[in-house]
């Protein structure tokens, strides 16, 4: 009954989640990797060396680390207020995050390192604090904001690793894509889910929850056809792109603590 109860409230948007859950504000963590704020994070160098592939490789392992927790976490909080296939869907993106990053931690290990020895950033959990009182937010913010900017990102990262003959870890990505565009696919649907039953557009209640919920740089280049195969439609984005067109930063850093170029960028 509590569920029927707090479906009603949702539907109005009124009910805060975090009272209706006992799941936790953030995940336990392991001791390593070191969790430090984005601006504290070494700079990665770009060239093809071993170090440079470890530490790209490690920040990508961070991010499936943190993928596992915001899937789970999206069926603990929400998952009582949707029908059953919403809990199926994601305990299986989750298990897939969980694949993805024993591909990666395994390709580290392979070079000789493992994740835990280089510090990680700490801003990836930052979407689902913002976003843990609504799972229409969770799900504009995290699958499609989020791991859509992972389908724009990945086939040059793959291409990196192919030019210097890093066949192995660029087929772990490519792997990694080909589930990412379900992983959107999931968010986009449940989206329209979380729309038919309010009553709104699902593309102006994204930029509505975008404009309130995210606080980093959405700008091309975007990888439109994986997008579009996710569901992802320019309807959605181009708007939001086009008004965070004049914003220096580059995603994903997050715009909190750095100066705007004017007072309407922040
Ligand atoms: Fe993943
Ligand atoms: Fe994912």
């Amino acid at each position: 009954m509590r569920a029927r109860g707090a479906a009603r409230d949702w539907r109005l948007g009124r009910l805060d989640w975090r009272f209706d859950t006992a799941i936790p504000d953030r995940p336990a963590r392991p001791d390593r990797p070191e969790l430090l704020p984005p601006n504290r994070m070494p700079k990665r160098g770009k060239g093809g060396s071993i170090a440079n592939r470890i530490a790209l490789i490690h920040a990508l392992a961070h991010i499936e680390f943190v993928a596992i927790d915001l899937a789970f976490d999206l069926v603990g909080r929400f998952g009582a207020h949707f029908p059953r296939s919403f809990t199926d869907e994601w305990m299986r993106v989750g298990a897939e995050e969980a694949m993805h990053f024993v591909l990666l931690e395994r390709r580290l290990r392979g070079l000789g390192s493992f994740y835990g020895a280089l510090p990680a950033h700490d801003g990836l959990w930052e979407a689902a604090a913002e976003t843990a009182h609504d799972p229409l937010a969770r799900l504009a913010i995290v699958p499609m904001v989020l791991e859509a900017r992972g389908l724009d990102i990945t086939p040059q990262t793959i291409e990196r690793f192919e030019a210097v003959g890093d066949d192995v870890s660029a087929r772990i990505l490519r792997r990694i894509l080909q589930d990412e565009v379900r992983h959107v696919a999931a968010g986009v649907r449940w989206f329209g889910h979380g729309c038919a039953i309010r009553g709104d557009s699902p593309a102006n209640a994204w930029h509505a929850q975008v404009n309130a919920h995210f606080r980093g740089v959405l700008k091309p280049p975007f990888n439109d056809s994986a997008r579009a195969a996710a569901g992802l439609t320019k309807e959605f984005y181009e708007v939001v792109a086009l008004g965070h067109a004049h914003l220096p930063q580059k995603f994903p850093s997050s715009r909190a603590g750095q100066k705007p170029a004017t007072a309407s960028s922040t």
